[in-house]
């Protein structure tokens, strides 16, 4: 099935030409064109989304977006009409704003090229990137389950389990911020900029000697259940930052220092309660998804924690953690195996956050 995805949820204006066959056991995934328009630039002054400029910008760029990847794809528009069998958009959850230029163009397009809908959570969108690649080439990822999935993004921290692509058990999620909302935070007390996340990574690395005389909390390291508090922390920071500039010590070494221990803070409790839900499960794979799984510390540690507990560990590309059509086209395809086409009328964005 060739899917055309539309994807608007957030900041990301993007579009992606995939396509998907066999069923929920063996799932084959070929992208021809992906498109992305990235808004950072214009929320980048504000330290985060603005929901009514980025309404705006994608309705500014949704059709410049469409024209970029059929280009891409080498199809005009009579051939885009024989070759594309649905069209995937992300209906929820996200900025309301921001989901109905989506929508609304996805529902314009299925009307007049009269090609199916099929609606898509964006959640199981990231869940999905670990299932396809950006390569023009047939991909199929090899795992058993039970799969655990770390979901971490700017909007989600989420854990769930699963032992098909057709039912996912939420297993716990952030009481508070999400990681990447925490990063975001810290940068911002920081003067780092947005987004925070790879901000932080990057001063992080500029520490040799990590001689701090501070530590950081990990919130809810302990506790026994699967839920994840990052409010807390970016408290923490916030006291940190105000002694230290108390006693004039806020300089280039003790941020990079803060960033270093902030980072570890937020991977150290993300790694030890995915490892402790899958040794809960008797995982066999866990999943890594969302934007802050660019994060090549998590990366790294969940790779070392999994392999130590013979787990197989499965990351998407780095370019496919952030919002992307390419993940929605393929949570498409699940979702239309699963349930079928969804029927026109029922296509709306709304915040409901339910994968299935
Ligand atoms: O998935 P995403 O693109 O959008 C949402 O659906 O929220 O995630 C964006 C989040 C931001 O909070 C950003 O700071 C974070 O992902 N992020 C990172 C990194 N790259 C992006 N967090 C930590 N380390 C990174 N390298
Ligand atoms: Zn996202």
């Amino acid at each position: 099935m060739n899917i055309l995805a539309i994807e608007t949820s957030c900041d990301d204006t993007s579009i992606s030409l995939v396509s998907c066959t066999g069923d929920l056991e063996n799932l084959v995934s070929t992208t021809y064109a992906q498109v992305i328009s990235s808004q950072i630039n214009i929320h980048k002054k504000y330290g985060g989304v603005v929901p009514s400029l980025a309404s705006r910008e994608h309705e500014k760029n949704i059709d410049l977006v469409l024209k970029e990847v059929l280009s891409k794809a080498n199809l005009g528009k009579n051939k885009a009409k024989d070759f594309i069998d649905a069209i995937a958009v992300t209906t929820s959850p996200g900025l309301m704003p921001s989901l109905l230029i989506g929508v609304n163009f996805a529902k314009s397009l299925s009307y007049f090229l009269d090609k199916p809908l099929i609606s898509v959570n964006h959640l199981l969108g990231h869940i999905c990137s670990n299932f396809v690649s950006l390569e023009e080439k047939e991909y199929l990822v090899n795992f058993k389950y039970p799969a655990v999935s770390l979901l971490v993004s700017g909007g989600h921290t989420q854990l769930y389990s699963f032992d098909s692509l057709e039912k996912f058990i939420l297993k716990g999620e952030t009481k508070d911020d999400a990681a990447g909302e925490c990063f975001d935070k810290i940068a911002k007390m920081l003067n780092l900029g947005y987004p925070g996340g790879p901000a932080i990574s990057k001063e992080s690395l500029k520490v040799k000697n990590f001689n701090y005389d501070f530590s950081l909390p990990r919130p809810m390291i302990k506790s026994d259940d699967f839920n994840f508090s990052f409010s807390g922390l970016k408290t923490a920071v916030l006291y940190l930052i105000q002694k230290l500039k108390k006693e004039n010590k806020l300089n280039q070494e003790t941020i990079s220092q803060i960033c270093y221990e902030s980072e570890k803070a937020i991977c150290e409790v993300l790694v030890k309660k995915t490892i402790k839900l899958a040794l809960q499960e008797n995982a066999k794979t866990i999943f890594l998804s969302g934007g802050v799984a660019a994060n090549k510390t998590l990366r790294e540690m969940l790779k070392q924690e999994s392999e130590k507990n013979n787990i197989q560990f499965i990351a998407p590309q780095i370019k496919l953690t952030m919002d992307n059509a390419t993940m929605i086209g393929v949570a498409g395809y699940v979702t239309y195996l699963k349930k079928g086409f969804s029927k026109f009328e029922d296509v709306k964005a709304s915040l409901e956050e339910k994968i299935f």
